[in-house]
């Protein structure tokens, strides 16, 4: 672990609005998706919607896409990726499932405001796809605002990642596949630690060292099935 803070690394990536913009871990987990992605696919936490679009458009093994996020704004950005030249707030649904606006047609995928995987049902996905908040955060310097909430993990980097894997294997239909994003700045171990905990075997499918942290995706399967 580095002297680096959330507040650094969003500086670092540019991200001066309150959306995070597609960085290299979006770009290693939109591989993983190419690599392993299939079926109907949740992406959780998407941000500005850049890796559903890319999981919508470029792998033919997907076969629909549903983005969600905790944030209204990253709902608002995906959903004007979605719909090319539509009306910002087109089509955003809440948790309950209530649309807004109109029926989706010409989108390449669909956005649903959630908080992880709450509001879908059993079985419901082949895969989920999870670019997690994982940096850990002094409490201290803890920001209560949006963009904090998509570069911060807390104290342990672990406070969404643990929730995740509590409740990822209840919306994976069975032989479904997790896609985790795993910085070396929360510490490899400790996920692991909590992955096997929840019930699933891991293999690495896409990783990338940088001068400051590692980054790797895992695919989450349960123990003793298998996804493909
Ligand atoms: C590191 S960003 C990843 C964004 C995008 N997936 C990408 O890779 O570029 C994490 C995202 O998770 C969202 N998020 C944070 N807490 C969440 C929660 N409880 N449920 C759903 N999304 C959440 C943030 O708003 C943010 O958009």
């Amino acid at each position: 672990m580095t002297e680096r803070t959330a507040r650094d690394l969003a500086a670092r990536r540019g991200v001066e609005t309150n959306v995070y913009q597609p960085a290299e871990d979006s770009g290693l987990l939109a591989d993983a998706i190419e690599k392993r992605g299939r079926g109907r696919l949740l992406e959780v936490g998407t941000g500005s919607g850049w890796v559903a679009a890319r999981a919508a458009r470029e792998v033919p093994d997907v076969s629909s896409v549903v983005a969600s996020d905790l944030s209204p704004h990253a709902c608002r950005a995906a959903r004007r990726r979605a719909v090319e030249g539509g009306p910002e707030e087109a089509g955003v649904s809440d948790s309950t499932g209530d649309r807004t606006e109109p029926d989706g047609s010409g989108s390449l995928f669909d956005v649903v405001r959630a908080n992880l995987v709450s509001p879908f049902a059993d079985d419901a996905f082949d895969t989920v796809a999870f670019n997690p908040p994982y940096l850990p955060t002094d409490p201290e310097n803890e920001w209560d605002d949006w963009m904090e909430r998509a570069l911060s993990g807390g104290e342990s980097g672990q406070e969404l990642i643990d929730p995740f894997l509590e409740a990822v294997g209840r919306v994976l239909a069975p032989g479904g596949v997790g896609l985790l994003l795993v910085s070396s700045l929360t510490g490899y171990d400790a996920v692991l630690d909590r992955v096997d905990a929840c019930g699933f075997d891991h293999e690495v499918v896409v990783e990338e060292s940088y001068p400051f942290e590692s980054l790797s995706v895992l695919a989450l399967t349960a123990t003793g099935g298998s996804s493909q």
